[in-house]
């Protein structure tokens, strides 16, 4: 194999590298001698003022095609908002979402969960996802009677604030998206328990036809 020639030339040797830092971390005490105060740093908090700009602000505008990292473009708006950010109604974790639910919300918990959730709990959500395979702490089924029964609310929380074993994803999925994925969940517990005769006709009939 040819050897990596780059790396061989660019990196110093350890003890020459160390020196090196040594002396850089000297050099840098020497000229910042009042830089005791690691708290109060030269720099700008938000929102401070600063004399260097017109606008007398730190905080520069955002420029054209900036993308917020949190983007709700596409989340639907909701009035209330306590609901939509704890999970409670009236003190109690909520039976229905704090908007409605429909083909395009489940459509988009069905994308969230499949990035999120199903490494553990898997695409069917029945606990056994890649990284329990490989050794994490199993899940239980959604098909659990305890889970079944549980109100969307629950799940929400449980995104929310994690569950056990299980860390919070508040960080990482938007309140919106966590509604949207807790009816998703429910969508799968219903999806593994239907009965025949709830399915549309279509689908029975297709049914019908599988059986014959
Ligand atoms: C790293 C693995 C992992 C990921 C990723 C994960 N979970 Fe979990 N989840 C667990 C484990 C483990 C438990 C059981 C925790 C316990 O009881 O200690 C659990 C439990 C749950 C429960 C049951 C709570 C109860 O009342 O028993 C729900 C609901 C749930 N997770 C939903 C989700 C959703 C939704 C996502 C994605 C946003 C998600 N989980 C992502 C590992 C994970």
């Amino acid at each position: 194999m040819r050897p990596n020639t780059l790396t061989a030339r660019v990196r110093p040797a350890p003890a020459r590298r160390r020196r090196r830092l040594a002396g850089a971390l000297a050099a840098l005490l020497a000229v910042a001698p009042g830089c005791t105060d690691m708290y109060d740093q030269p720099r700008y908090e938000a929102y401070e003022a600063s004399p260097l700009f017109a606008d007398g602000a730190s905080s520069r505008p955002l420029v054209v095609g900036t993308v917020p990292r949190d983007d709700v473009r596409n989340l639907p708006a909701v009035e209330d908002r306590e609901l939509l950010l704890t999970g409670l109604r009236d003190g109690l974790p909520s039976r229905t979402a704090p908007f409605p639910v429909d083909r395009a919300v489940l459509e988009r918990g069905r994308q969230r969960y499949d990035v999120f959730c199903a490494p553990c709990h898997s695409p069917t959500g029945d606990g056994r996802g890649v990284i329990v395979q490989r050794g994490f702490t199993p899940p239980p089924k959604y098909t659990e009677q305890r889970l079944v029964d549980a109100p969307l609310g629950h799940f929400f929380q449980v995104i929310t604030h994690g569950h056990g074993a299980m860390y919070s994803f508040a960080a990482r999925v938007a309140p919106q998206d966590r509604w949207a994925i807790a009816a998703y969940i429910r969508a799968l517990q219903l999806s593994q328990d239907a009965k025949a005769a709830e399915l549309p006709q279509e689908d029975q009939s297709r049914l019908e036809e599988a059986a014959k």
